[in-house]
């Protein structure tokens, strides 16, 4: 059984104070969540100046129950001359379980398309956990073209990965642009669709290996479409952006995830 995940990308949201408030609401209602459910495991990602605060309503680690820690982005050096960066070291030694890399707001707004193969080598280098996005654009999809961009993305984040097999601390996120805060969702169908596109490169690429690699979707996630989504095939969770700033509604879609997974 692939492990599920609702992830939540807090993005350049909440003060301290609020992301600490967010993340002990979370923390304290995660194991009624999550009751009853096997192999599903939640996290937030809060900007890199409130980790230390939201890390003591993290457990560190894979622990099945408890919330774990994730960074939104991470440095693509180890240490150096790089004004600005946050290297994985660093996140490790701030308690960070995972950083999301790849990012389509990063790929389209920082140039992250050209660092995305050295974030994720640099990450599993400092066995750092690495969930790695992608995603096409809406006219990228309205042209057919949208397997094919994924898959691109794909392979590229993954060319500096020296293993045969695909390793087991990445999970993949799809996330469709056109989707991303835009309250317009993919349809399970649609989301489906490209999670099944992904799961066959991924066997294909790297036979059981790639078989047991979850892939979560994100994009305008919602309490109301969650139960929905995360029983179509192949959605193994969700990266939520705006429905994770609040306690409840992250909690609301933990439980849809988790009513999916009883034992
Ligand atoms: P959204 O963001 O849920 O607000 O659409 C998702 C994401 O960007 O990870």
């Amino acid at each position: 059984m692939r492990h599920t995940y609702v992830l939540g990308n807090w993005k350049q949201n909440h003060l301290r104070a609020e992301a600490a408030a967010t993340a002990q609401g979370i923390a304290e209602g995660l194991a009624q969540a999550t009751a009853g459910a096997l192999h599903l495991s939640a996290g937030v990602a809060p900007t890199f100046v409130a980790l230390d605060v939201v890390r003591p309503h993290c457990r560190l680690g894979t622990g099945a129950s408890g919330l774990a820690l994730l960074a939104q982005d991470v440095g693509a050096q180890e240490s150096g001359a790089f004004t600005g960066e946050v290297g994985p070291a660093m996140l490790k030694d701030a308690g960070v379980f995972a950083a999301i890399v790849g990012h389509s707001e990063r790929r389209a707004k920082y140039g992250d398309d050209a660092m995305v193969a050295d974030k994720v080598a640099a990450c599993l280098a400092a066995d750092l956990h690495v969930v790695l996005c992608c995603g096409e654009s809406l006219e990228q999809r309205d042209a057919g073209e949208h397997e094919n961009v994924v898959i691109s993305q794909l392979s590229e984040a993954l060319s500096k990965v020296e293993n045969e097999a695909i390793d087991p601390r990445v999970v993949f996120a799809y996330e469709p642009v056109w989707a991303i805060g835009t309250g317009r969702t993919a349809s399970p169908e649609q989301a489906s669709e490209m999670h099944g596109a992904i799961r066959a490169w991924l066997r294909e690429s790297y036979g059981n290996a790639g078989e047991a690699r979850s892939i979560l979707y994100g994009g305008s996630v919602k309490p109301a479409n969650a139960g929905a989504l995360i029983t179509a095939p192949d959605i193994d969770g969700f990266l939520v952006g705006g429905a994770s700033l609040d306690a409840g509604s992250f909690l609301d879609i933990v439980r849809a995830a988790a009513a999916a997974r009883q034992a």
